[in-house]
């Protein structure tokens, strides 16, 4: 899937086969939680089109204003300033997705629980989230001080599980480079230094595709009058 909206996101690959696993299309609707600037918003609003509908939630205000401005020509983007933990929307959504979020919130569990909450039964839930100390700069780890929990991705298979989700695919995705390109501009944008010439793994990004339960094929069933007879 060519995803127009983040051609200089070097995270896009995983994205783009996350989003071909699913097979969404137009008349989606989604929720990108933790959205930033909007960039995943913008791309899932041209592959659900006018028809579907993306709800861009982020707990900072200021990412409400930066969201309209990237998606000012895509009408189905909704900015909604709300946390991760509160999540409520007007509607049960086919997709709701995260990346790069969880490894700041307070309680990553409790998030992927709402995630899975507004989820329509038998709808996806998708998370991506690095593991930032198996990146590498020159061999050397990558750490992330300010991130709450900068490893999550590497309990994020269990965590969605445990979130009472059932996993459909998971996987680990890194980019890597040496040299002058994307991959060492977006480190030196991460970490406001430049890495010349060194070899760099980035962080590798657990993907974790996972779908919400359909009420069990059968059910209950009509109520059968107690002393009512079985045949
Ligand atoms: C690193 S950015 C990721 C942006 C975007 N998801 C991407 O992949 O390009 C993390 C975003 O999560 C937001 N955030 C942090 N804690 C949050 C929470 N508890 N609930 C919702 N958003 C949160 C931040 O304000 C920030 O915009």
């Amino acid at each position: 899937m060519e995803l127009k909206g983040l051609r200089d996101d070097v995270y896009r690959r995983p994205l783009a086969t996350a989003l071909d696993r699913l097979g969404i299309g137009p008349g989606w609707t989604c929720v990108d939680v933790g959205a930033g600037g909007g960039d995943v918003s913008v791309a899932l609003a041209e592959v659900v089109g006018r028809t579907g509908r993306v709800y861009a939630v982020d707990s900072d205000p200021a990412a409400r204003d930066e969201v309209a401005e990237a998606a000012a020509a895509h009408a189905q983007v909704l900015a909604v300033t709300q946390a991760g933990e509160d999540l409520r929307l007007p509607e049960q959504v086919d997709l709701a997705f995260c990346r790069f979020l969880l490894l700041h919130v307070l309680d990553p569990a409790a998030v992927l629980a709402r995630m899975a909450t507004v989820t329509r039964p038998g709808g996806w839930v998708v998370a991506q989230e690095p593991v930032t100390s198996a990146g590498r700069v020159d061999g050397h780890p990558l750490s992330m001080p300010s991130a709450r929990h900068p490893d999550v991705g590497a309990l994020l298979p269990a965590l969605v599980r445990d979130a009472g989700l059932d996993v459909v695919d998971a996987w680990a995705e890194a980019p890597a480079g040496a040299g002058p390109g994307p991959v060492a501009e977006y480190l030196a944008a991460l970490t406001g230094v430049d890495p010349g010439d060194d070899a760099i793994v980035l962080p590798p990004l657990v993907t974790v595709v996972a779908r919400t339960r359909e009420p069990a094929a059968g059910g209950p069933g009509p109520a059968r009058r107690l002393g009512a007879p079985s045949h």
